[in-house]
C-alpha cells in the first residue's frame, strides 16, 4: 500500500525513480509524485491519478526538470485526505527545504498538526504525512543540518505505521529513509544506493540489498549506507540477494501481468516444492527453524491470513488436520487479536502472506508470538517484515506477483501448507515414510496437471464473454472446494466489480438458495468421483437443486466425470487428482473466468479500482 522510491547515485534521478514506481504502482495509484534534489533546491511534480497522469505532467512541465541525480517517488493508495493533487505525495515543508514521502499511517497526526499551527505553519493538505515534512525541516537546524539526525527525531514523536523517505535541498548527496511496521528495503550498486518499498523498483540496477529492521533510519550515498535505531545507536542489518531479475516483473509478451501469472503456475508450484523432497521421501524444509522435538508438543494449530491468502489456509485446513490429526483453525488475520483467542506455548501459528507485509497478519502474528506461540511464515517475499518476525518460514517460490488480484501465490501458498503438514505429519510419526511419499508423488504430479488446464481454458473465456452482463454470480463448492468457491468469487468482486459469493454447498439449502432466479450464473466445483464418492454425490444433488430453480450452471468437473453432464449448462473439465490436490487445478479456470469477465466490462484487470496489492494499515 504506497509504493515509494529514493534514489542518489549517477543517472538521471528523475528517470529511475520513475522507472521504480512502474514497477511498484501495484500497491497504490490513487496518486503519483516525485521530487528531486539539486543546488539548494528542490523540484517536485505530482499528480492525482495514476502514474500515467504523473508522466504527462512531468513531459509539459515549465520550468522542465533538472538534470538532479538524487530524487524520491511516491504512488499512494489514499488513507488521509481524497485522492487529489495536493494530497499526492511528496510534501514540502513550508521553508521550500524538505519533501518528504509516507506509507503508512501517522495516528498522533491532529495533535502535531495543532503544534505546527502554534508555531504558525499552516497546512497545505488534509495528509496525515505533511506534519512529518514540517516537523523535520524544524528540526534541520537544530542539528546542524543532519537531516538522518533530524529524521530520528522526529520519528521518535511519531505513533503508528510509517516509511518516510526525506530529501533535503541543501544536501543533495543524500536520501533519508525510516520505518516502522510498514516495508522498506535498500538496494546497494556501484556508486549508487536506492531506497524502495519493495526490490522490485530497483532490480534493473542491483540485486544486492539490505532489510531493515523495525525502527531503524537508513541514510544513502552513492557510496554507502548507514543504519541506526532511532536513538542513533548503530544498527545491524541483514544484506542479501535477490533470486529474480528485472524480465521476472515484466509483462514478458502477455497483455497482462494477471494473464502472465496464471500461466507461470506450472512452475511456481514446481520451484516450490523443488530441493524439498529428499529422494527417499523425506522432507527438508531448510528454513524450518523450529526443532522437530518443538514440534511434536504441538496440539493445535491456527492459521491467519487475508484475502486470497486466508482461502489458501482454509484449503490447508482440510489437509493438515487430515495428515496430522493436529485441529487447525483457519481465522481472519483482521478479526484474530480482537477475540481473545486462546493461544499458548503449545500453538503453532501458521502466518500466510504473499507480500509479507499485510499489517492484520504483521500484527496477528506479534500477538500470537506474545501469548508464546511458535509462529510459522509462508510467505513469497524474502526480506519482508513477517518472515523476519517469525520463528521460521517457508518461502513459496512464486516469483514477484504485480497483479493486484493474487493468483499463483495461492496456488504456492497451498503447497507450501501442505509441505507443512506432510512434515509434521513425518516428525510426529503421524504417517508412514512411504505415505508421506504417495502424497508428494501426488503433489509433484500437479505442475503437469495445472498445465493441462491453461491448454483448456479458451472455452471458460467464452462463458465469461457470455455471461458478463449477469449480475451476479454465485460459487459452490464442499470440502476443499467451498475456500475454492470463495476464492473464486473474490477473484470476481476484485476484477469484474459484481456482486460474487461463495458458499459451501450444503448450506445453499438453508438460506442462499433463495437468491437463484432464471438464468442466474452458479459455478459449481465438483469433487472428484472416485475416492470420497459421498461428497461427489451430494454435491450432484445441489447441482440440480440449483438448476430446478433456474440457475444457469458452470460446472468445474473431473475429465471423464459424465455424472454431472446432463446438469451442466457449461462444464470446465479439469484433469483428474486426488480431492485434496483438487484445488491446485480447480481454481485455474476460476481466475480465467474472472480476468476474461473483468476484460470484456472493460476494467483494468490489473489495478482494479480501489485495492493495493500490498495493505499495509490495518
Ligand atoms: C490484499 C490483496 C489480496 C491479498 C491480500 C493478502 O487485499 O489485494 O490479493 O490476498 O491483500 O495479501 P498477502 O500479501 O498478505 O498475501
Amino acid at each position: 500500500m504506497c509504493g515509494i522510491v529514493g534514489y542518489v547515485g549517477h543517472r538521471p534521478a528523475l528517470d529511475v525513480v520513475i522507472s521504480g514506481l512502474r514497477r511498484l504502482e501495484y500497491r497504490g495509484y490513487d496518486s503519483a509524485g516525485v521530487a528531486l534534489a539539486i543546488d539548494g533546491e528542490l523540484w517536485t511534480e505530482k499528480r492525482a491519478g495514476k502514474l500515467a497522469n504523473l508522466e504527462a505532467a512531468v513531459a509539459e512541465a515549465a520550468p522542465p526538470p533538472p538534470p538532479a541525480t538524487t530524487g524520491i517517488g511516491h504512488t499512494r493508495w489514499a488513507t488521509h485526505g481524497g485522492p487529489t493533487d495536493r494530497n499526492a505525495h511528496p510534501h514540502v515543508s513550508s521553508d521550500g527545504a524538505v519533501a518528504i514521502i509516507h506509507n503508512g499511517i501517522i495516528e498522533n497526526f491532529a495533535e502535531l498538526r495543532e503544534e505546527l499551527a502554534r508555531e504558525g505553519i499552516e497546512l497545505l493538505s488534509e495528509t496525515d504525512t505533511e506534519v512529518a515534512a514540517h516537523l523535520v525541516a524544524l528540526e534541520l537546524p537544530r542539528c546542524a543540518g543532519d537531516l538522518a539526525e533530524a529524521m530520528r527525531r522526529v520519528c521518535r514523536r511519531l505513533n503508528g505505521a510509517f516509511t518516510l523517505v526525506a530529501v533535503d535541498a541543501s544536501r543533495p548527496d543524500v536520501v533519508v529513509g525510516a520505518r516502522r511496521n510498514s516495508p522498506l528495503v535498500v538496494g546497494v550498486g556501484e556508486g549508487e544506493s536506492f531506497l524502495a518499498s519493495d526490490v522490485a523498483a530497483f532490480i534493473e540496477f542491483t540485486r544486492d540489498a539490505i532489510e531493515l529492521g523495525q525502527d531503524q533510519v537508513v541514510e544513502v550515498r552513492r557510496e554507502g549506507v548507514e543504519v541506526t535505531d532511532f536513538d542513533g545507536n548503530p544498527a545491524e542489518v541483514t544484506p542479501f540477494t535477490v533470486d529474480w531479475d528485472a524480465s521476472a516483473a515484466e509483462k514478458g509478451g502477455y497483455d497482462l501481468f494477471m494473464l502472465k501469472e496464471i500461466a507461470e503456475q506450472p512452475k511456481a508450484v514446481a520451484d516450490t516444492l523443488r530441493g524439498r523432497i529428499e529422494r527417499d521421501g523425506t522432507l527438508r524444509l531448510d528454513d524450518m527453524r523450529i526443532t522437530p522435538a518443538e514440534l511434536r508438543e504441538i496440539d493445535k494449530i491456527v492459521v491467519v491470513a487475508c484475502g486470497t491468502a486466508y482461502h489458501a489456509g482454509m484449503v490447508a485446513k482440510y489437509a493438515i488436520e487430515h495428515w496430522t490429526r493436529i485441529p487447525v483453525e483457519c481465522e481472519l488475520a483482521s478479526e484474530f487479536r480482537y477475540r481473545d483467542p486462546i493461544i499458548h506455548p503449545r500453538t503453532l501459528v501458521i502466518a500466510i502472506s504473499q507480500s509479507g507485509e499485510t499489517m492484520d497478519t504483521l500484527m496477528a502474528l506479534r500477538y500470537a508470538r506474545e501469548q508464546g506461540a511458535r509462529v510459522l511464515a509462508i510467505c513469497n517475499t524474502v526480506g519482508s517484515t513477517i518472515p523476519r518476525e517469525s520463528d521460521a518460514v517457508l518461502y513459496t517460490y512464486a516469483g514477484p506477483e504485480i497483479a493486484v488480484a493474487s493468483t499463483k501465490a495461492f496456488l504456492t501458498q497451498i503447497v507450501a501448507a501442505y509441505l507443512v503438514g506432510l512434515y509434521l505429519a513425518q516428525v510426529r510419526g503421524n504417517k508412514f515414510g512411504d505415505e508421506v511419499r504417495q502424497i508428494l508423488d501426488e503433489l509433484e504430479e500437479m505442475p503437469a496437471k495445472v498445465d493441462l488446464v491453461l491448454d483448456t481454458v479458451e472455452g471458460v473465456r467464452k462463458i465469461a464473454r457470455e455471461l458478463a452482463d449477469s449480475p451476479s454470480v454465485l460459487f459452490i463448492g464442499r470440502h476443499v472446494g467451498y475456500p475454492v468457491a470463495l476464492e473464486g468469487a473474490l477473484k470476481l468482486k476484485e476484477l469484474a466489480y459484481m456482486h460474487a459469493e461463495g458458499f459451501a454447498a450444503g448450506e445453499l439449502k438453508h438460506g442462499p438458495i433463495a437468491l437463484i432466479e432464471e438464468g442466474m450464473p452458479v459455478v459449481v466445483i465438483v469433487p472428484s468421483p472416485r475416492g470420497r464418492s459421498v461428497l461427489h454425490d451430494k454435491i450432484v444433488s445441489n447441482v440440480q437443486e440449483v438448476r430446478a430453480r433456474g440457475a444457469r450452471t458452470i460446472v468445474v468437473a473431473e475429465e471423464g466425470d459424465e455424472s454431472v453432464v446432463p446438469y451442466a449448462d457449461h462444464i470446465v473439465r479439469v484433469p483428474p487428482c486426488p480431492t485434496l490436490m483438487q484445488p491446485l487445478v480447480s481454481t485455474v479456470p476460476l481466475q480465467v473466468f474472472a480476468c476474461e469477465m473483468a476484460t470484456a466490462k472493460g476494467h483494468d484487470v490489473d489495478q482494479p479500482r480501489n485495492l493495493a496489492k500490498s495493505v499495509t494499515v490495518e
